[in-house]
């Protein structure tokens, strides 16, 4: 059997440690396994749930889903986002940030078109490798998280794909990009282009407005959305659609008869 030889240390604290190849092929198969149960289970359980939740319509399958996910949110604001997109799938769904809570949106807005935005190519990785089928489209922020608001007077254009701008989305959730430290990308380039691609009667949903960073944000830039409600750190913002369009039409716009998505 082949083996590899590992030496630590030199002259007599020399200590050699030996791995059978064999053996480490053998637990690599096994992690292989356990990673890819582990990701049919997740996907599974998501599905168990949100059917628990539609019926029983209680908060107890939300808590569950939160623990036993790994998700870095409050339960009611779990549960506001999963009412937001109940109230409208299927629709089309866009989403800053991918982690361990993407499989649920994706399968909470099953039959509906959901895409992932996503700059960090660990998580990119992480996500796409548990589950293949979710659309995760690779994103460039050239913001930094302590000068926002200098990148708030002067917001730089954010590069998107046709996929992303040839629509307007009927529900926003900005969870992304991280912005947890002061050098990290901050949310001026996400949360504008939320403000730019939301249909006229869509919902935007920024997460972590407790920051004043994401509040003054999304407050500013999203103010043409007239409906604002807060739970905890989820801030949401939706729009009037008929408002809107008479204001289009009264401004000279030209808009098809019905909003088609
Ligand atoms: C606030 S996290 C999104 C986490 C997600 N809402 C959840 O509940 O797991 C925003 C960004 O941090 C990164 N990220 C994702 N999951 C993470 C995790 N579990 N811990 C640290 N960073 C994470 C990704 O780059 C993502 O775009």
């Amino acid at each position: 059997m082949a083996r590899l030889a590992v030496r630590f240390g030199g002259g007599k604290a020399d200590r050699r440690a030996e791995f059978s190849i064999g053996l480490l092929g053998r637990l690599a198969r096994r992690a292989n396994g356990f990673l890819l149960r582990h990701a049919l289970w997740e996907r599974h359980y998501a599905q168990s749930k949100l059917e628990d939740w539609r019926i029983a319509g209680r908060k107890a399958p939300v808590s569950a889903l939160r623990r036993n996910l790994n998700m870095q949110m409050a339960d009611g604001e779990l549960a506001t986002i999963l009412r937001e997109i109940e109230k409208r799938r299927p629709c089309s769904l866009l989403i800053f940030g991918v982690g361990n809570d993407s499989i649920l949106w994706h399968e909470a807005n099953r039959g509906g078109h959901t895409v992932f935005l996503e700059n960090d190519p660990f998580w990119q990785r992480v996500i796409r490798e548990r589950h293949h089928d979710l659309e995760i489209v690779p994103v460039r922020y050239d913001t930094k998280a302590r000068r926002w608001r200098d990148d708030l007077a002067n917001p730089p254009p954010l590069d998107l794909p046709a996929e992303v701008t040839s629509r307007k989305w009927d529900l926003i959730f900005v969870d992304g990009p991280a912005a947890y430290t002061a050098e990290s990308p901050g949310r001026v380039q996400s949360i504008a282009a939320a403000s730019r691609l939301v249909a006229p009667d869509g919902t935007v949903m920024v997460h972590d407005c407790v920051r004043t960073a994401e509040r003054t944000i999304s407050d500013r830039l999203l103010s043409h959305l007239p409906v604002t409600s807060q739970m905890r750190s989820l801030r949401c913002f939706t729009g009037d659609g008929e408002a809107e369009e008479k204001d289009l039409r009264a401004n000279g716009v030209e808009l098809p008869s019905a909003h088609t998505g």
